[in-house]
């Protein structure tokens, strides 16, 4: 990545440079990683990059809070809030074909394939190299049969997955991989913005045997077991939480991970899919903001910019006032 610096004072160009710097290429090979990974440059800006999501995401989802309270006002404590996570089944005949359709999915070895517009991580960890993550899981490449079960599977839960949020929601992006015998994954939380969830969804069934998820629960381990079709969501972003892999001998364990938004209407479409899935920059309600009747300054692309050009600004040890070119007044950042 360019020298922050560099890319703040070409004042005109920032923004779509900034916009191309997370923009990977159409085809990635197996084994990519992006060139982000251990830039410091990146890092600087990856940080205020989260700092100006979580705070959007923040509000946005205490709006859509309380617009959910006021128009549904018989809606009790949300169950995620009392238990931390919530758990259901689905009907066989809907699992069997989840299964058969995720297990016809090709597999294919991990890369950095982000969804446009989610969060890329560029901390060099070392779980997080392509190789762990390929002794760890197969991931699956999604199919057009497989993205069809899992809409019309969302749509059948939706009602319980609205009860246990207590808010509308809306489904993001989706990864399939399966989870290889013998490869327990470390206790952790994901941070991601709070109101950002994960739904898991088990094709082949959870347990101690198959393999699963385990969340420590007011201090317990507590593991999501169930049949074909098991499938949960939870507080991933306070709750620790760890991969538990099928026991030695037994298959590896098909799992889909979905990214679950807060929103003013359900919509339990996903929206994309990929092999390294976080969590959307931005609420998405922004998209397609154009056209006539849309406010001078608030069409899709003037929101991101600003965003663009704040978290710069945020990711920079500042310049002094004076040498702040125009193309940074207005965003709230020394321009008066
Ligand atoms: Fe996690």
């Amino acid at each position: 990545m360019k020298d922050l610096k560099d890319i703040f004072a070409d004042a005109k160009n920032a923004a779509k440079v900034l916009a191309g710097v997370e923009r990977e290429p159409a085809n990635l090979p197996a084994g990519y990683v992006s060139p982000l990974v251990g830039d410091p440059n990146a890092i600087k800006w990856y940080r205020a990059r989260r700092a100006m999501s979580f705070f959007a995401w923040d509000i946005y989802a205490g709006a859509a809070i309380q617009h959910y309270r006021a128009t549904q006002p018989q809606s009790g404590v949300p169950l995620i809030n009392s238990q931390g996570a919530f758990i259901g089944n689905l009907a066989l005949e809907l699992a069997d074909r989840l299964e058969g359709e995720f297990l016809r999915c090709k597999e294919v070895p991990w890369r950095d394939q982000r969804p446009d517009g989610y969060s890329f991580d560029p901390l060099d960890q070392p779980w997080s190299t392509p190789a762990y993550r390929d002794q760890r899981m197969t991931h699956r490449e999604m199919s057009i049969g497989m993205e069809n079960v899992l809409n019309e599977t969302l749509a059948a839960i939706a009602p319980s997955v609205e009860a246990a949020l207590g808010h509308h929601w809306s489904a993001g992006a989706a990864r399939l991989y399966a989870q290889n015998p013998g490869q327990d994954g470390g206790v952790h939380t994901d941070w991601w913005p709070l109101s950002l969830r994960k739904l898991m969804l088990y094709p082949s069934g959870a347990g101690v045997e198959q393999g699963s998820t385990v969340m420590v629960i007011n201090d317990v381990g507590q593991i999501v077991t169930g049949g074909k079709g098991v499938w949960t969501i939870f507080e991933n972003s306070t709750l620790s939480h760890m991969a538990a892999a099928p026991k030695a001998g037994q298959p590896p364990r098909p799992t889909v991970e979905i990214t679950i938004m807060p929103a003013f209407r359900s919509d339990p479409k996903i929206k994309a899919h990929g092999i390294n899935v976080g969590f959307p920059w931005l609420p998405p309600d922004i998209e397609g903001l154009e056209g006539k009747n849309v406010p001078n300054g608030f069409a899709s692309e003037d929101i991101k910019h600003r965003s663009l050009l704040r978290c710069l600004m945020l990711a920079l040890d500042l310049p002094d006032e004076a040498a702040i070119p125009e193309h940074y007044k207005g965003l709230g950042y020394l321009d008066i």
